[in-house]
């Protein structure tokens, strides 16, 4: 017999991925199956299942949501949450899945239905991925960020320390349903929030998505994005493809160079640390800011197309420069940054617009010419940025 340190087991196995996405008309219409299918109610059985909505969405939507359940025969444990980022936290998560245990959901056939903003969908999608190690979760997100980007993936998370989603986990929903009928309530600040993860897809790869944005900026807001015109259709549509090719052949991010991660190289380190506080699609925009003058100072993106790149951004509402994007600091996120990448930097960059190349040699020197090139900017196009 051999001694037990030469026993040795190869373990090798694969987990399928298979979720649906889909943009639907009239969600909360008892005439639409989409959210009943997705509980697995068919109207005659009875089912369960646990709702964790956004407080704000609860008093604005929650009788229209409570009728649909009663009109399919679901019976629905209700629980409110609090969605803005100072609730992201593991506390948060864990009171989900103490809810989760109230009522005693069944680990396979009883779902989670996520209901709320990007906040609500990363604590619930974590507390779902650590419930029993892993139980089934819808998704409905009623932001703009939530509808583009947080509803659409399979990350998960909560902030910890000064970090953004420092803990988390990839657990993908069974279904994800887009009704942008809920975008008519969301307010001015948080449309131009998720459209700064909009701009960062049309920047990465689409180079029409940026063209279509241009024209659209001077008339977006809340009820333009939630009517259903063919503007901000192909917008939003545009946006989740785009998302969705770049994640689906990379879920688990094997691969740590992502396009995606354009916008989130400094601003993970420095969003919850900005005073007066920034949203987490502001801090991107301010991100993007800096890599597009990282990118035009490299001759990589030429004059017309940073301007173009910083306009949008300032048309949408978005800030391009703040006082917490210090150079000191700017560099400090690189080296976290760094960390998350595993020892490079990884850095997206664009090279004209709907392209991006890694870069691994950013200097902290060209990290302050790029902070004096976006100020400067900023300076001479104060009616923009204002
Ligand atoms: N997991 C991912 O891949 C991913 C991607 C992008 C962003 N995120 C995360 O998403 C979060 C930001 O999401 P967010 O911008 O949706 O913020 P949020 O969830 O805090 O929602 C913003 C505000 O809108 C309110 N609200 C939600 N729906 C509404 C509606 N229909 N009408 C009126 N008010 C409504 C909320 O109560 C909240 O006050 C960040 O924490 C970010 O890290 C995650
Ligand atoms: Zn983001």
């Amino acid at each position: 017999m051999p001694n037990p340190p030469d026993y040795s087991w190869s373990v090798q196995a694969q987990q399928p991925v298979d979720y649906q996405v889909s943009m639907v008309q009239g969600l909360l219409d008892p005439s639409n199956s989409s959210l009943a299918r997705a509980c697995g109610a068919d109207g005659v059985r009875k089912v369960r299942c646990l709702v964790v909505v956004d407080d704000v969405v609860d008093e604005l939507y929650g009788d229209r949501f409570r009728d649909y359940f009663g009109a399919w025969n679901i019976e629905a444990a209700w629980q409110p949450a609090p969605g803005d980022e100072t609730a992201k936290t593991l506390e948060q998560a864990v009171a989900i899945t103490e809810a989760m245990s109230a009522m005693g959901i069944l680990r396979r056939t009883e779902k989670v239905i996520a209901i709320g903003g990007g906040v609500v969908m990363d604590v619930v999608g974590l507390a779902a991925s650590l419930y029993r190690r892993g139980i089934p979760y819808v998704r409905i997100p009623t932001t703009l960020i939530g509808q583009v980007d947080a509803g659409v993936g399979v990350k998960t998370g909560v902030n910890h320390g000064h970090h953004k989603n420092r803990l988390g986990s990839y657990c993908a929903p069974t279904t994800t349903l887009i009704d942008t009928e809920f975008l008519r309530t969301v307010e001015p600040r948080h449309i131009n929030n998720g459209m700064a993860e909009i701009i960062k897809m049309a920047l990465v790869k689409d180079a029409d998505l940026f063209e279509l944005l241009e024209i659209a900026m001077p008339v977006v807001d809340a009820g333009m994005m939630a009517d259903r015109n063919p503007l901000s259709i192909e917008i939003i549509a545009r946006a989740i493809a785009g998302m969705l090719s770049e994640l689906e052949p990379n879920l688990w991010e094997s691969v740590l160079e992502r396009s995606v991660d354009y916008g989130h190289t400094f601003s993970p380190s420095l969003e919850l640390r900005a005073d007066p506080p920034l949203l987490h699609g502001e801090a991107v925009g301010v991100d993007m800011a800096i890599c597009v003058a990282l990118a035009h100072n490299r001759g990589m993106l030429s004059k017309e197309d940073t301007d173009r790149a910083l306009r949008l951004m300032c048309a949408a509402g978005l800030p391009v420069t703040d006082a917490v994007f210090t150079a000191e600091l700017v560099s400090e996120a690189l080296r976290d940054a760094v960390k998350h990448r595993d020892g490079m930097q990884r850095i997206p960059l664009t090279t004209g617009i709907g392209s991006v190349r890694f870069v691994n040699d950013l200097t902290d020197d060209e990290i302050e010419r790029g902070l004096d090139f976006v100020s400067q900017w900023a300076a001479e196009h104060r009616e923009e940025t204002a």
